[in-house]
């Protein structure tokens, strides 16, 4: 179910016109669905209605607008954070933060602290020394810190490298071998609630073979930890269910990943945790984008558009695809490289893909770009940030602003050793 469709030949976001979103807020510009996200909110929801007790947090780093952290607040989502900031984010949207997770690989004592103070509802401890170091800062306080210890299953996730983190060789969580011992040790520390255990292999995971296996993995653990004697009330799935970004991609819908979740899971009597991020968000958004030019090229076009890999890093990064539409195509078609305007060649969007036919000023989307686009958008080549709109029926509104030179030279100071310069004192 898509909330992007052509109407009298304009793709629309909802009842808005994509057209009169560009015309009136400029581009490059994000826009969001509202009916897309409470839809994929409420269709992740409905495929684990199987699974009695529950608490789903959506991993705010997919897509951390506060307008968006809204929504699924209404939805009763709560959030898996990883900083200080999204914690402050997601409070912003009105997620309380009882019902927060706070992962993440290198927690700084001030967001632990700031955690704490904040009452965040569990940590996800991802070494021994950090629960240690936890159960120093919540003794202190007088309090105890509710956590789950994240364990390596060491499973490939059969996704991109450089998103699996659930292999022996990656950074997170602790190697399921070493996780009886540890956990052991951390139960015993005053200042801390151990609860469970969590995991998470990757993401953009389309095989739900690779999650059933890491899930298994747990499910023996958690026998093993009650063996020890251990009482374990809660397990973090984590989140990863892929999306297709191709029309023709074929992926596990939330209900079939709801029954292999039932089935592993059965018996196990805890309370099942998930994270999901991209599931929620990444159809929900479109990036909208003005064809600057179209320039020859020596082997086809180069359809250069004003957004750029700082905008939307994933193909530059993961050489991720995004299918790109014209918003009033003229049924012509056209096979081009796209580009945005940033001095790199890796600031390319799509090499010798068929699209519908554009010229200059027309507008244009990139789908599917609802997770890890503004998120993960920078200033690089002192751009503006780039905007995000929600369109939510026929209302929309812009939801963050491009920020602009203005605001970034207001971060930046000259030194006073510099501020006197000979340059400015006698320019050449
Ligand atoms: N939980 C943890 C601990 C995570 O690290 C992540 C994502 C999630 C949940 C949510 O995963 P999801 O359901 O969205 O797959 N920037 C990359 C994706 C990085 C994912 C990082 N961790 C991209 O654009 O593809």
């Amino acid at each position: 179910m898509s909330f992007f469709e052509y109407r009298q030949c304009v793709l629309h976001a909802e009842h808005v016109s994509l057209a009169e979103i560009g015309r009136n807020v400029g581009t490059p510009v994000y826009v969001y669905s509202a009916a897309a996200v409470r839809f994929a909110a409420r269709t992740f929801r409905d495929g684990l209605h199987g699974i009695a007790r529950k608490q789903i947090a959506f991993a705010v780093k997919a897509n951390p607008n506060v307008a968006i952290l809204r929504l699924l607040a209404d939805e009763s989502y709560g959030a898996d954070i990883v900083s200080e900031g999204e914690l402050r984010q997601a409070l912003a949207g009105g997620i309380r933060a009882a019902d927060m997770l706070f992962s993440g690989v290198g927690k700084t004592t001030g967001e632990m602290v700031a955690a704490l103070d904040a009452g965040v509802g569990q940590f996800n401890l991802e070494l021994e020394e950090e629960g240690v170091f936890l159960s120093s800062l919540a003794q202190a306080k007088g309090a105890r810190a509710c956590a789950v210890l994240r364990i390596n299953p060491d499973v490939a996730a059969g996704t991109h490298p450089k998103i699996s983190t659930g292999q022996s060789s990656n950074k997170f969580g602790v190697p399921i071998a070493e996780a009886r011992a540890i956990y052991h040790r951390l139960s015993r520390l005053p200042g801390l609630m151990l609860r469970g255990i969590a995991l998470h292999i990757g993401s953009q995971i389309r095989d739900l073979d690779r999650l059933e296996d890491a899930y298994a993995a747990a499910g023996a653990l958690v026998a093993a930890l009650r063996a020890d004697g251990h009482a374990i009330t809660y397990v973090d799935l984590g989140g990863g269910l892929g999306i297709p970004y191709r029309v023709e991609d074929q992926f596990p819908s939330p209900a079939e990943y709801g029954v292999m979740v039932e089935r592993v899971t059965r018996g196990w009597d805890v309370t099942l945790m998930f994270e999901p991020g991209r599931l929620i968000v990444g159809a929900a958004g479109v990036l909208l984008t003005r064809v600057l030019w179209v320039k020859p090229g020596v082997e086809r076009p180069h359809v250069i558009v004003d957004a750029a890999m700082n905008d939307l890093a994933r193909p530059a990064m993961y050489d991720a695809y995004h299918d790109f539409a014209a918003v009033a195509p003229n049924g012509d078609r056209l096979v081009a490289n796209i580009v945005g305007p940033v001095c790199e060649s890796g600031d390319t969007f799509a090499t010798a893909r068929e699209i519908d036919a554009v010229s200059r000023d027309d507008l244009a989307v990139f789908h599917t770009a609802g997770a890890y686009g503004a998120s993960m958008a920078s200033t690089y080549n002192s751009r503006a940030l780039v905007a995000e709109v929600l369109v939510d029926g026929d209302r929309y509104a812009v939801i963050a602003d491009r920020g602009g030179t203005a605001k970034a030279l207001a971060r930046q100071h000259m030194p006073n050793w510099l501020a006197q310069s000979a340059a400015i004192l006698q320019p050449a």
